[in-house]
């Protein structure tokens, strides 16, 4: 598979702790602001039944799925015990003199 860098916006269009998606090909992605500046990027989809992950409340840096409250850690994309799985994450990088957010995928 190819990986490409790809700029999907700018920091300050994502509030501290919101999100933001976007899609590529199949696959929706989504972004999300932690409390602390940093932006990370996970499928926008929970491993248990598809909840839409954009949804859901940032708490730390875990996200909880809005559908049945599985806790989604978004650095390692693992979801917190004792429920088990996983989502893909893609690396996110920010440049800091215009803002703009840039994920590989
Ligand atoms: S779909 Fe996410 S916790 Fe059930």
């Amino acid at each position: 598979m190819t990986m490409t860098k790809m700029l999907v916006g700018k920091i300050t269009d994502i509030d501290p702790k919101g999100s933001r998606t976007f899609r590529v090909n199949e696959t929706e992605i989504a972004l999300f602001r932690l409390s602390g500046g940093e932006v990370l990027a996970v499928e926008n989809k929970c491993p248990h039944k598809g909840g839409t992950l954009s949804d859901g409340m940032v708490c730390g840096s875990k996200v909880h799925c809005p559908l049945h409250d599985w806790k989604i850690d978004l650095h390692s994309g693992a979801v917190q015990e004792p429920d088990t799985g996983c989502v893909t994450t893609f690396e996110v990088e920010i440049d800091e003199n215009s803002g703009s957010i840039y994920v590989t995928v």
